[in-house]
């Protein structure tokens, strides 16, 4: 066992145990979005083979396994996500369920992480040209990636979600890596209009927003998976939270750091006694609506990445205490350990009115507390840098 995890704190070593069991069950092909009563199955879409790479979530699993590799040192994760990299490889090469902003999610975890942990041949390629897809998405008159659909898409166009700022690191690291400045350019154009169109001066976001797609003149927020197009969807506000924090690194002029602390602080002020948020920060706490951990998991590390990047003080110590309290919080609650097909963290929930992997494990809530534990325990640092 790699010396990172001695002593190893019960939480990792359970995460990490369940991480295992997962891999002996999945191998190459991919664990859906959720569980189904705390039970991973195959990802299960259209036409596609049963556990084929496609969907939004399918990078968290090679992203799983190249944090237990670094936790670790087991080649038997090493070589799963090595393969599983050549795979967002052929996915890329066949254009298969790539019309989305979520490309930073899908190549940072397979194939930038495959790139700097293990100098796989070939991903930094692929990793690049899933960059310049993204880059693609860029709507020069708006000043925006669009989020879902083609581009022509009338119901889509000129749409942004607050979640793709998760995805624009892609962006920095191919400016980094390829000497290009498009890339960045696009990540800060889209992030100067996220700021002033999707965070409200409270602190709290919208969850999408429609933007004229040619003129960039702003229209309308509208939810999809919040209570309201007016509320504060929970996981959103954690991914503004983070995505915002990441951006600080490779942007620092912009005040992003500001505005990911007025995030924080409405995430945190919304909070519930337990620390795991409901799936809306506008729910009541005692309405009995399900929980969403995994928007802890994402504001966990962003809290965390936050602490980081702020000098010594007062303020550093307040939001590492806080991240810190809500890894403990999803340990208490929600880890646990269950056979073989089970996930690391229940009480996630993905679309709660459309009734969609509700109170189960979520793969990017695992995934994200998975990179917490290892954040508190070495001060993992992102593949983006
Ligand atoms: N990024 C999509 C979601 O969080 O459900």
């Amino acid at each position: 066992m790699n010396a990172r995890l001695q002593p190893c704190p019960p939480a990792l070593q359970h995460a990490i145990a369940q991480l295992d069991r997962m891999l002996r069950t999945f191998g190459n092909r991919y664990p859906d979005d959720t569980s189904q009563r705390l039970h991973y199955q195959l990802r299960q879409q259209g036409e596609h083979a049963p556990g084929a790479n496609v969907g939004w979530t399918s990078g968290f699993w090679p992203g799983m396994l190249w944090l237990g590799y670094e936790l670790t040192g087991w080649k038997h994760f090493r070589d799963a996500a090595s393969v599983q990299a050549t795979d967002f490889a052929h996915r890329l090469e066949g254009g298969i369920d790539l019309d989305h902003h979520d490309l930073g999610f899908l190549y940072l975890l397979s194939n930038v992480a495959a790139d700097r942990i293990a100098r796989l041949p070939g991903a930094r390629a692929t990793a690049l040209a899933a960059a310049d897809r993204l880059l693609g998405r860029f709507l020069p008159g708006a000043g925006v990636i669009q989020a879902w659909g083609k581009l022509d898409n009338p119901k889509e166009r000129g749409r942004v979600i607050v979640d793709c700022v998760m995805n624009l690191p892609l962006l920095h690291w191919a400016s980094a890596t390829s000497g290009d400045p498009a890339y960045k350019a696009a990540a800060r154009s889209h992030l100067l209009r996220t700021c002033d169109y999707l965070v409200r001066p409270d602190g709290s976001t919208c969850h999408t927003y429609y933007f004229d797609a040619d003129t960039g003149a702003p229209l309308r927020e509208v939810t999809h998976q919040g209570l309201a197009d007016s509320s504060c969807w929970s996981r959103g506000q954690a991914w503004a939270l983070y995505g915002l924090v990441l951006n600080h690194h490779h942007l620092p002029g912009l005040g992003l750091l500001d505005t990911a602390m007025r995030v924080a602080d409405y995430f945190l002020d919304h909070l519930p006694p337990d620390q795991i948020a409901l799936w809306d920060l506008g729910l009541a706490h005692d309405s009995g609506e399900p929980r969403d951990s995994s928007a802890n998991t994402i504001a966990a590390c962003g809290l965390l990445e936050l602490a980081n990047q702020l000098p010594p003080g007062a303020q550093k110590q307040h939001y590492a205490a806080a991240g810190k309290r809500l890894v403990e919080a999803l340990t208490r609650h929600c880890a646990g350990v269950w056979p073989d097909a089970g996930g690391l963290l229940t009480h996630g929930t993905y679309h709660r009115l459309a009734n969609l992997g509700v109170e189960e494990c979520t793969l990017w809530g695992d995934y994200y507390y998975l990179e917490a534990l290892a954040r508190l325990h070495y001060g993992w640092i992102s593949y983006d840098r």
